[in-house]
């Protein structure tokens, strides 16, 4: 057997491992949730979205679908109810302040909180060409500011329970800070931005506008930052380094009164975002958040997990 075929026996077998991990159901001692327990997913109109939304609500958790189109989400939605679901439809665009105001207010009155959000509403990395100043502003302010924004806005409306909120935040491998083919050249930002005590909202958000300031003035390539995707890996370079920085301030809450915030990374998926390239499907992918949202006895924050496994950042 040669090194391809072996590297596709391994893929194989841990796709089989996923599969088996993924049937076995959750018992009914270990079931913390019940069908008034609100999951809320961003982004649930397509891709690794819907999929989320679409396992939450096969647990008998009561879904928010959430989508920047209306009628593309409301139609998501009700496919998912069509199937015996418990899915409710509202419009939220992550990078519209005005449109996270509107969905917070509905969901205070309609529920009174959520238990569960899911952040995975993105925006696709830059498939083969120059970061223009377009693109790498509307994937940082996408995938790190509207992430942030949704996060800051839901927080004060998680309903205390004595299993905890979650939160789940799709990130990607992309984002690693350690990553050993694609990451920031700079080793005093790199040891700031991973050490908990020097680690702050305002060096993240500065390490961004540096690069975006960068992308402006044409002189990005030469300052170190990731090679591949550049813009798409610090926005969630970013969502990473945020979670970890929400998770420690999240952590001092007593008993009963707990939020757990995670972030993984689905693999590479067949989805739009792709191009469909991908080697996983939106099924598979979606796992790892939902097992993050839903473990019976989960007590770690401020982490990051592929396929229900911890990774390093
Ligand atoms: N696919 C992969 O291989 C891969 C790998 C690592 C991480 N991820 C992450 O997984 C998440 C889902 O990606 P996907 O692969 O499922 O891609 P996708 O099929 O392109 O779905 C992206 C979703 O995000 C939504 N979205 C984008 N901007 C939004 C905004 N401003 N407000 C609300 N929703 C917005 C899209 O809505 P519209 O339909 O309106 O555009 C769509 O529902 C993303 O965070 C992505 O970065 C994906």
């Amino acid at each position: 057997m040669n090194k391809k075929e072996r590297a596709r026996e391994r893929r194989e077998k841990r796709r089989q491992e996923i599969c088996l991990l993924r049937s076995i159901p959750y018992s009914d001692h270990q079931r913390w949730w019940t069908s008034d327990t609100v999951a809320v997913v961003t982004g649930g109109n397509r891709g690794i979205g819907f999929e989320i939304a679409h396992q939450l609500g096969m647990h008998g958790l009561t879904v928010i679908l959430t989508s920047r189109d209306t009628s593309v989400g409301e139609e998501a939605a009700k496919v998912m109810r069509e199937g015996g679901l418990k899915v409710a439809f509202h419009q939220l665009d992550i990078v519209d302040p005005s449109s996270i105001e509107s969905f917070s207010t509905w969901l205070n009155e309609q529920f009174g909180g959520l238990d569960i959000l899911i952040n995975n509403a993105g925006v696709n990395f830059n498939l083969g060409s120059e970061n223009s100043v377009e693109h790498a502003e509307t994937v940082i302010k996408t995938n790190y500011y509207g992430t942030k924004n949704m996060i800051k806005a839901i927080i004060p409306l998680v309903r205390l329970s004595t299993s905890g909120g979650r939160v789940v935040n799709v990130s990607s491998r992309l984002g690693r800070l350690n990553g050993r083919r694609n990451r920031i050249g700079d080793v005093e930002l790199r040891h700031k931005l991973e050490d908990i005590e020097s680690l702050s909202e305002e060096l993240i958000d500065r390490t961004l506008n540096t690069f975006l300031e960068q992308v402006k003035d044409g002189t990005w390539e030469s300052h170190g930052w990731p090679q591949n995707f550049t813009d798409y890996s610090l926005s969630k370079l970013a969502v990473n380094a945020f979670t970890r920085l929400m998770a420690r301030e999240l952590s001092d809450r007593p008993d009963g009164q707990k939020i757990y915030m995670n972030c993984y990374c689905p693999g590479w998926v067949k989805t739009a975002m792709t191009g469909w390239a991908g080697n996983l499907p939106p099924e598979e992918a979606a796992d790892t958040a939902v097992w993050l949202a839903l473990h019976p006895d989960l007590s770690v924050s401020g982490k990051f997990f592929a396929e229900r496994r911890e990774i390093n950042f």
